[in-house]
């Protein structure tokens, strides 16, 4: 699999050390709201290794929401719209909601989130993204919390995957062209 990379961007010890570091900006911004309830909202499936690091860090009682948004990239680099797969499965009316996903690209999938979430009420709504292409989302679809920003390139491991593939990797790398379906 690491032989389908063009190179490492991010490696599993800065991945580490960063989620860490996330994690007590984030523990610091809800000191006190534990009273009110904190639920994460995960989209799925890419956030799936991030949250799993990253509730780890953070010191206070929390619930855990799963979302699954697809935005049918499939065999492809180029996302073609968000569209809801399966909804989300906990009550957040009332709630202190952050939403927890993988990257931020296009925004797509985050407005896609943020809009179903808010006919839900919930008592504060903010986004925490591990990576971040800079400049591509537009002003209104923003995350509070990013872990890193990277270069505008097609990247995978670290939950992140090209055709479902390569999640599994432990650190985050430029996937080499030749390993691109034609988009
Ligand atoms: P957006 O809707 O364009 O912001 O894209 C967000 C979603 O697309 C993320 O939740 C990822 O699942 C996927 N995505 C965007 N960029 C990449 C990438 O470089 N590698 C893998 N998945 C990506
Ligand atoms: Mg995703």
């Amino acid at each position: 699999m690491e032989g389908d990379l063009e190179r490492i961007l991010l490696s599993r010890q800065q991945i580490a050390g960063r989620v860490h570091e996330l994690g007590q900006e984030i523990a610091q911004t809800y000191k006190g709201g534990e009273s009110d309830g904190i639920t994460l909202v995960t989209i799925l499936s890419g956030a799936l290794i991030f949250v799993a690091d990253l509730i780890r860090h953070l010191p206070f009682r929390m619930k855990i929401g799963l979302i699954t948004v697809s935005s049918y990239r499939g065999a492809t680099t180029q996302s073609k719209g968000s569209q809801l797969q399966q909804d989300l499965n906990v009550q957040v009316t009332g709630r202190h909601v952050l939403i927890v996903d993988d990257i931020l690209d296009t925004g797509g999938t985050l407005r896609l989130v943020r809009e179903r979430l808010a006919v839900c009420q919930p008592k504060s709504l903010r986004t925490c993204v591990l990576l971040r292409k800079p400049g591509k989302a537009p002003p209104d679809v923003q995350a509070e919390f990013v872990g890193f920003d990277i270069e505008d390139k097609f990247v995978v491991g670290y939950g992140l995957d090209y055709n479902d593939h390569y999640r599994n990797l432990p650190d985050i790398g430029i996937l080499r062209r030749e390993f691109y379906a034609i988009t």
